[in-house]
């Protein structure tokens, strides 16, 4: 854990610091094969996109830690379950399913880790319509960092090789997720987060989570 809040504090530092670091960093982020580094990636991407929408320090330092544990549950779930080549049956999808609670469980004693980062864990597969797990929560019942989580989760997974499927283009995931997968994300954030991919505009002003969001205290 001490690593972990380590590594944030010196990435925010940097991702604050030097626009280039900035840019060079969103490069670095993608194709993987490990959970372990689907984690890094993902704590990255939240990170440039906590930072393009103007989360403060703390926040950040949220979003970073609560990526980079996301999926920290799988390590309670058969290895033969999470690394199956192909489809899972439905027996496996069901024990996969339990990895946000047991990820909850993992490190809700911890002290160090803090309530929103355990928003990320218990929330990362909860549904814009309703339709995920494991509460099958919807619409901004789930918190902003579950639903950013949500977001950057099934991106880097899409673009990432896997063990049952190849990796996507970039585009072509946005445009999967855009097209196809219209329950799974708040239209508004997913929009925000094609925005925040792709090429920039210096003269358009700088987004303010204040403002796009509403940014509801945790219960
Ligand atoms: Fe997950
Ligand atoms: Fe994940």
């Amino acid at each position: 854990m001490e690593r972990i809040s380590g590594w944030v504090t010196n990435t925010i530092s940097h991702i604050v610091g030097d626009e280039n670091t900035f840019s060079s960093l969103l490069g670095v982020s993608s194709h993987t094969y490990q959970i372990y580094t689907h984690c890094v990636n993902t704590s990255v991407l939240g990170l440039l996109f906590g930072k393009h929408l103007s989360f403060k320090e703390d926040e950040l330092a949220r979003i970073g830690s609560g990526m980079l544990l996301h999926d920290i549950g799988k390590l309670a779930i058969p290895l033969n379950v999470v690394n199956k080549p192909g489809h899972l049956t439905g027996e496996e999808f069901t024990a996969m399913k339990k990895h946000p609670k047991a990820g909850l469980e993992i490190l809700e004693h911890r002290s160090s880790v803090n309530v929103l980062s355990l928003e990320i864990v218990i929330q990362h597969h909860e549904n814009y319509d309703g339709s995920g797990y494991p509460y099958g929560i919807k619409g901004e019942e789930i918190h902003l960092f579950g639903r950013i989580a949500r977001i950057i989760d099934v991106y880097d997974a899409m673009t990432s090789k896997r063990t049952c499927a190849e990796a996507m283009r970039p585009f072509a995931v946005l445009a999967e997720m855009k097209n196809n997968m219209p329950g799974c994300f708040g239209e508004k954030l997913l929009r925000e987060f094609i925005y925040f991919l792709g090429p920039k505009d210096p003269r358009r002003k700088r987004r303010s989570a204040d403002t796009l969001y509403s940014f509801p205290s945790v219960k």
